[in-house]
């Protein structure tokens, strides 16, 4: 961590604040499917003792499905439909870990509702990595017959621009230990947050 967010964690443990009390909304973690969303959403959970949420867990204990089974009966539309109406009841909590499915960013209502609740910290990883961590997966429609790097290459540019237009803070996952990944979100999210205050 670098020096400057260390003094502002030491002023904080002077003052008797945690970095829990900083962040009084949602983290939202963003980026492609193999991003390392739900492992980030575990450790930095436990980190900073915030409960978490994943939008595809939620959408299959609703729907009794699994994801694969929701896209092949009732198709992707009514999944992201899914999605946007799961956002909308996050808005009755506070204070959570929310890890959402890669195409959350695909309508722009959903990326509003996000600001509106939290800070959103997309999550990047080069499309090799991805295919490295997704490869071995049944679990995801959108890759399915296509697991392969050249598509999950022109999958990730075409969302792209939705990512970054998205993004409160952008942290980079490639070769990072998940340790590394989380400090640096904490430490981004300190300087946002000192930033607007
Ligand atoms: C999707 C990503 C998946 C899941 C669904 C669609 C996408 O979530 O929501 O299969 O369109 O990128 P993960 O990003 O957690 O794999």
């Amino acid at each position: 961590m670098e020096k400057e967010a260390r003094d502002i964690f030491a002023d904080m443990e002077k003052e008797g604040r945690r970095v829990k009390d900083l962040i009084t909304f949602h983290i939202m973690l963003i980026g492609f499917m193999g991003a390392g969303k739900s492992t980030v959403s575990s450790y930095l959970s436990k980190q900073l003792n915030m409960e978490e949420v994943d939008t595809d867990s939620l959408i299959v204990k609703k729907e009794g499905k699994k994801i694969p089974q929701i896209f092949e009966e009732k198709g992707e539309k009514y999944f992201r439909d899914c999605e946007s109406s799961i956002l909308i009841d996050l808005q009755k909590r506070n204070n959570l870990i929310v890890s959402c499915g890669g195409g959350i960013v695909l309508r722009e209502e959903n990326v509003w509702n996000m600001k509106k609740q939290g800070r959103i910290v997309l999550l990047t990883a080069t499309p090799q990595t991805i295919y490295e961590r997704v490869k071995d997966s049944k679990e995801r429609p959108i890759l399915n017959d296509n697991m392969n790097t050249e598509f999950i290459a022109q999958l990730m540019e075409k969302r792209q621009d939705k990512y970054l237009a998205a993004a409160d803070i952008i942290v980079a996952t490639d070769q990072k230990t998940v340790e590394q990944i989380c400090d640096e979100i904490i430490e981004k999210l300190i300087r946002l947050e000192v930033k607007n205050q």
